[in-house]
């Protein structure tokens, strides 16, 4: 008897044999629950629950995009008023800085970012009666352009300005806006001090020279002077 208690050396204090232990696990083999067809509920709980946060947050976005306005990220953004913004007056500063920027694009390239032109072909726009004299004058030059003779700062120039407006012949096609920017940045730019150009004056100059179709000459623009 107590050889055969030593010679079961793995019996375990509740008497659990080898021979026990190779029973259960080969009934855990044999007992594997067999592949069923059919739905389980889980897999469609996870499909609808996925489903629906796609679609909430679909919902989310398109109500939140606010026209996915690079304004959103501004800490100043008001919805309430976002929707009548791109309408708004611009402040004077903004004014000049859109002014500005289109005359350093477009205009420098022959009057030069200082305004000083280039001796002989480009006129200046510093201290010259062109610029900062009867808004008429200038504003028709910038619509249609001026070709001929012209005096500035005592010196004859003789070339040719283009054209700006929506004009016939008109290359750059400015909006009156556009141009109102421009006019009040170069009477009040380098020393420069003159009233600003409003867009209603630009259309109105525009409206009764409708019919021109070429660019202007200084003694053409004499009345204006
Ligand atoms: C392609 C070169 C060129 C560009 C670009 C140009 N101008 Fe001129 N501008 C001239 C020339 C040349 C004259 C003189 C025309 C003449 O001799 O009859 C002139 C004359 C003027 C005058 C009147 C003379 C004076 O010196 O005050 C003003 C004002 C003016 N330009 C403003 C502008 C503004 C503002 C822009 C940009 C929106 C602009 N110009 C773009 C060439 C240019």
């Amino acid at each position: 008897m107590s050889a055969d208690q030593n010679h079961n050396l793995s019996s375990g204090p509740d008497g659990a044999s080898d021979e026990s232990i190779q029973k259960v696990h080969a009934e855990l083999l044999t007992n594997k629950t067999e592949p069923a067809e059919g739905f389980k509920l889980m897999p469609l709980f996870l499909l609808g629950f996925v489903s629906t946060m796609i679609f909430v947050t679909s919902i989310y976005v398109v109500h939140y995009r606010a026209g996915f306005s690079p304004m959103v990220y501004d800490e100043r953004f008001d919805p309430k008023t976002a929707a009548g913004s791109a309408s708004k007056e611009l402040t004077p500063e903004q004014v000049i800085a859109a002014g500005k920027k289109s005359y350093q694009q477009v205009c420098a390239t022959c009057h030069q970012v200082n305004g000083m032109g280039v001796a002989g072909v480009y006129p200046p726009l510093v201290d010259s009666e062109w610029v900062t004299g009867n808004e008429e004058r200038v504003v028709r030059v910038l619509l249609h352009g001026l070709n001929g003779n012209i005096e500035v700062h005592g010196k004859t120039y003789n070339g040719a300005m283009p054209a700006f407006g929506k004009v016939p012949g008109g290359g750059y096609n400015w909006n009156e806006e556009k141009i109102s920017h421009v006019l009040t940045y170069i009477r009040q730019e380098w020393g420069n001090k003159a009233e600003p150009i409003s867009k209603a004056k630009v259309a109105e100059v525009l409206a009764k020279e409708a019919a021109r179709t070429k660019p202007w000459t200084a003694p053409e623009l004499e009345p204006f002077k």
